[in-house]
């Protein structure tokens, strides 16, 4: 059967787990083998990326799996061909073929018709490669203690927002996200986050008081006010003002609070220039573990049955 990964409930609970224990085994080089051997795997991407790109490329080469790199631009579908011919297209050359697109439903259309699995590396709606790659980042840090931890998002209420919802629900973890009235994240994510949760033990809270939502947090995780391909609005930037994460909102924290971020970062927007270099080294860590978390991803994905 194909598995895609377009988000982050095409996984169960248990799979969920089996990947983060996975990217341990890769992250500390034990497990070695050419996974992805003689395989092909496009990375069809119509929007900039620095991690995502380069953490998929690197992952593949690692593998042993080759790589592809498509911009629109250069394919026909940047001419108006029809996205499902594209997919059924490359479904005939590829292994694999992780999109990054401003339009969930064109990935979603591209999944349906496509014959091999399909990743998203980042659409308007959903980002499940950062969020996957996150958790592990905090399992690391806080092992069997990270369903007791509380998280607080504060910030838009974006892609990487509407993914935590989902992320809270499939691993079971305590979230609170903090967004201006207006800018709240996707309803749909909320509910399917919500059904998780119940299967899981996880919880959602949800508000529009950055104090409240980081009052006693373990971490404090941030993303950009102005996602790629969103207009800059003065009104937007206004209503998030006090949900920058700076040293006066991470002082309701607890003292040894993780401050992450998915970057790239607007410095003196969403995070203080000194909040972010004080929490640099786990931020960039976070920005590593994309590399090993999609190591066993695609492995999980392309080595199935
Ligand atoms: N966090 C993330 O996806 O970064 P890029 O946009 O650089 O890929
Ligand atoms: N919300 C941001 C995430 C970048 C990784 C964006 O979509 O631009």
């Amino acid at each position: 059967m194909i598995r895609n990964f377009v988000d982050l409930w095409d996984i169960s609970p248990e799979e969920g787990w089996l990947l983060l224990q996975e990217t341990v085994g890769f992250k500390k080089g034990l497990d070695r083998n050419r996974y992805l051997e003689g395989k092909n795997i496009a990375l069809y991407f119509t929007k900039p990326s620095t991690r995502t790109r380069v953490s998929f490329e690197v992952a593949i080469n690692h593998l042993g799996g080759n790589t592809i790199f498509l911009q629109e631009e250069s394919l026909q579908a940047g001419r108006g061909e029809d996205i499902k011919d594209t997919a059924r297209t490359l479904s005939r050359y590829l292994d694999c073929v992780v999109i990054r697109t401003d339009s969930h439903k064109k990935l979603e259309e591209f999944a349906k018709y496509s014959s091999i699995p399909i990743v998203n590396a980042l659409t308007d709606m959903s980002h499940p490669c950062q969020i996957l790659s996150d958790v592990f980042t905090l399992y690391e840090t806080f092992g069997e203690e990270l369903q007791s931890i509380k998280i607080a998002y504060v910030g838009d209420g974006n892609n990487v927002c509407n993914t935590w919802l989902v992320g809270a629900g499939l691993f079971g973890l305590k979230l609170f996200v903090a967004t201006p009235e207006g800018y709240e994240p996707s309803s749909l994510y909320y509910q399917a986050g919500e059904d998780l949760c119940r299967l899981t033990g996880g919880s959602i809270y949800l508000t529009t008081n950055p104090i409240e939502a980081v009052k006693e947090a373990h971490v404090v995780y941030t993303d950009v006010w102005v996602s790629m391909n969103q207009d800059r609005k003065e009104e937007k930037l206004e209503a998030l003002k006090p949900y920058q994460v700076n040293v006066q909102l991470l002082a309701h924290a607890r003292a040894d609070v993780r401050v992450m971020h998915c970057l790239p970062a607007k410095k003196g927007e969403e995070i203080t220039e000194e909040v972010f270099e004080a929490h640099a080294d786990y931020i960039f860590t976070q920005a590593e573990n994309r590399l090993h978390a999609q190591k066993a991803l695609l492995k999980f994905l392309l080595t199935q049955r």
